[in-house]
């Protein structure tokens, strides 16, 4: 069976799970990170959401309003309410699922202290849009979510680098994984400053994640090995492993229980590995992407050039038949997000600047398909999908 996604994990990140890790690791994994990206400073985090709520803790924003697209990760919406402030939505285009500009520009108010350019999938924020809001707010807070971008350009320029930090979700199903974990990047001395002061009083090591993260990669090792994915799909679809694989509850406001942990030097250690094959994990990524977007003649979203994507997304209207179908040739295909913020519980009732309500078609109509799969798997995606689409 075809997984909806593999991480990119070698013998290399295998030895890690039984080898003793230094704590310079973590520091390393952050100096690495920051060279990559081109930024003068990296943080780690237990999450990259936590990335996010460090960064508002920074710079002492409370009860204010923080701007996000009404289609993300729940995750971030959470960490903005669990830091004290309010998450305010816009409606994301059809073409690139980033906000829409003239709702962004209504929806910003004198409550306002950040907002939150989430380049979504293969697009990259529009940076001229970046660049309005710097210079006729210059006193809101820009966070560019490069979580799905991680190298991501837009006319030459990194995105990341367009904002007063960057963040990143290093989570299994990311190009680049520490298998939890995020990163915070800037160029910003002062912030940075901020930053380590509020690591130093509300983060902490915890001896025993390290060990957790272990097993648990050991168990991501034997749930995606080819043989026994079947089983894991199976477990997966019946709830047995909600506890390892249902990472946040769209229910209610909550951060995870170790949101406060320091990344531990095992993740670091995993993630250093993964950023020097990075060139490799890129080109296979890249090379399944030219063939979906050559290939498939159904509505996607598509992908700017020398984007390495997390996901591969197209739209389709009878969204559950075609999963199913898949499912039957051994195809896992996945559905996220399956939601628009605005309409889940915890977040009705939030002020949300809703447009065409694209976002709710959107999260009907979202289907990732693998990436991580070989050329011939992934010519054959393209034709059974092109056939059930037709049929
Ligand atoms: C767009 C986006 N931003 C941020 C995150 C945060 O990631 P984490 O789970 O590491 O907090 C995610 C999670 O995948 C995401 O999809």
């Amino acid at each position: 069976m075809i997984p909806r996604f593999r991480p990119n994990l070698g013998w290399g990140e295998f030895k890690k799970i039984f080898s003793l890790t230094p704590k310079s690791e973590v520091q390393d994994f952050e100096e690495e990170f920051s060279a990559f990206m081109g930024q003068k400073y990296a943080r780690s985090f237990s999450y990259g959401r936590m990335a996010l709520y460090a960064f508002l803790k920074a710079h002492q924003i409370e009860k204010k309003e923080i701007i996000l697209p009404a289609y993300t990760c729940i995750v971030m919406a959470h960490a903005i309410e669990e830091s004290g402030n309010h998450s305010v939505f816009v409606d994301v285009r059809k073409e690139d699922l980033s906000m829409d500009f003239e709702l962004l520009k209504k929806a910003i108010s004198k409550e306002t202290a950040a907002i939150v350019f989430t380049s979504l999938y293969g697009a990259p924020v529009n940076l001229g849009e970046v660049q309005f809001i710097k210079e006729h707010y210059p006193h809101i807070k820009i966070i560019q979510d490069c979580t799905h971008l991680l190298n991501g350009k837009s006319q030459g320029k990194t995105i990341a680098h367009f904002g007063d930090m960057a963040l990143f979700g290093l989570g299994l199903s990311k190009p680049v994984t520490s298998v939890f974990g995020g990163m915070l990047t800037t160029n910003d001395a002062e912030l940075i400053k901020q930053i380590d002061s509020v690591k130093t009083h509300l983060f902490s090591d915890s001896v025993g994640r390290g060990l957790f993260k272990r097993v648990y990669l050991f168990l991501a090792f034997v749930a995606f090995w080819k043989p026994f994915y079947s089983v894991t799909n199976f477990l997966e679809r019946y709830g047995f492993i909600d506890y390892f694989v249902k990472l946040f509850d769209v229910n209610k406001i909550e951060i995870p229980k170790d949101s406060f942990q320091n990344l531990s030097s095992f993740e670091a250690s995993i993630g250093r590995l993964q950023l020097e094959k990075f060139a490799e994990t890129a080109e296979s990524i890249q090379a399944v992407t030219g063939i979906y977007q050559q290939g498939l003649k159904v509505p996607k979203i598509d992908v700017t050039e020398g984007i390495v994507v997390s996901h591969y997304n197209i739209l389709i209207k009878n969204r559950e038949s075609y999963m199913e179908s898949m499912l039957s040739h051994g195809i896992q295909v996945g559905d996220m997000y399956n939601y628009s913020l605005p309409e889940l519980k915890p977040y009705q009732g939030h002020k949300y600047l809703s447009g065409h309500n694209y976002s709710q078609n959107v999260a009907r109509e979202i289907v990732n398909l693998p990436l991580c799969v070989s050329e011939s798997e992934a010519r054959r995606i393209v034709e059974l999908t092109n056939k059930l689409l037709q049929s």
